[in-house]
């Protein structure tokens, strides 16, 4: 039997979930089905309970319902609750099983992908919203020698780094705190290259053989990977990967299988630049 699953979220047109799950599908032999599903901004709740009762299996969840799948979850994994967002949703046995692939899907894309271990690296992770909430913990996992959460607003970072305080030490900070340090690895998690802006960073943040990482990802070089480029970074990546291996894991979830991630990336990479 074929089972139904589908991403969730408004807008939802343009994703590019349902060609990776059907790529996963294809490669791992599993019978399902995956579509998007644009839900209503004040329906997200309905439209789930709608989904179940048709029989869907799992769903993943995008902009702008994670916290609220999360709120929607009668039982969270440990990394949703730590992520305060779910991405991943498994329905079973009358519950709503809520999980969070994002963390994971950015270490594997580091780790796999990247060739970038983390552990004994100075990180630095720009923005303090829930993009920046949801790698932390898998981030800290890696045991990294330094991790310095900036913000522009630098309250909203040092609230966020008390909030992990009991994994490990967390500085936090503005952007113009992290002046006179050098980080190995950069990663963006703000949304300011959605507005095309640049962010006010101190120059030499970047030690050498860096690398910048974008948790965005478009047609050609990000805002902020042109920006990290011009001050230093050696090395950059955008987030398509870290999309592949958060799907890819969110199919582990559902299926018991972790599908080979190298290909699909490749395609769709391709497919971007088309
Ligand atoms: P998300 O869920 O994508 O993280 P969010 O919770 O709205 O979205 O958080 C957006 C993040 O991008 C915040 O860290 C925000 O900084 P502030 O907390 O100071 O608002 C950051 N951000 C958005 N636009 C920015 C810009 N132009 N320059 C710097 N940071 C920006």
């Amino acid at each position: 039997m074929t089972d139904l699953y589908a991403v969730f979220g408004n807008p939802i047109a343009h994703s590019k979930s349902p060609a990776i799950h059907a790529a996963f599908a294809a490669a791992t032999g599993q019978p399902l089905r995956y579509e998007a599903r644009l839900a209503p901004i004040d329906g997200f709740t309905q439209a789930i309970a709608d989904f179940v009762a048709a029989g869907g299996k799992g769903a993943n969840i995008t902009v702008p319902f994670k916290e609220e799948a999360f709120r929607l979850s009668s039982r969270l994994s440990e990394r949703a609750a730590r992520a305060g967002a779910v991405n991943t949703l498994a329905f079973k046995a009358g519950e709503i099983l809520g999980d969070n692939t994002d963390g994971a899907g950015l270490v594997g894309d580091l780790t796999r992908n990247l060739n970038c271990p983390l552990t004994g690296q100075r990180i630095l992770l720009l923005g303090a919203g829930g993009a920046a909430r949801g790698v932390i913990a898998p981030l800290l996992a890696g045991k990294p020698a330094a991790l310095f959460i900036a913000n522009r607003s630098a309250d909203k970072a040092v609230a966020l780094a008390h909030g992990f305080a009991d994994l490990a030490t967390v500085e936090a900070g503005s952007f113009a705190d992290t002046a006179g340090r050098r980080f190995d690895l950069v990663i963006n998690a703000t949304s300011a290259s959605l507005a095309g802006a640049s962010l006010a960073l101190p120059p030499g943040l970047f030690a050498g053989d860096s690398l910048a990482y974008d948790m965005m990802y478009g047609k050609g070089e990000t805002p902020f990977l042109s920006q990290a480029r011009e001050q230093g970074a050696t090395r950059c990546a955008d987030g398509l990967g870290m999309l592949v291996e958060q799907a890819a894991e969110a199919f582990l979830v559902w299926r018991g299988v972790r599908p080979e991630t190298g290909r699909v990336l490749a395609d769709l990479r391709r497919t971007l630049a088309a």
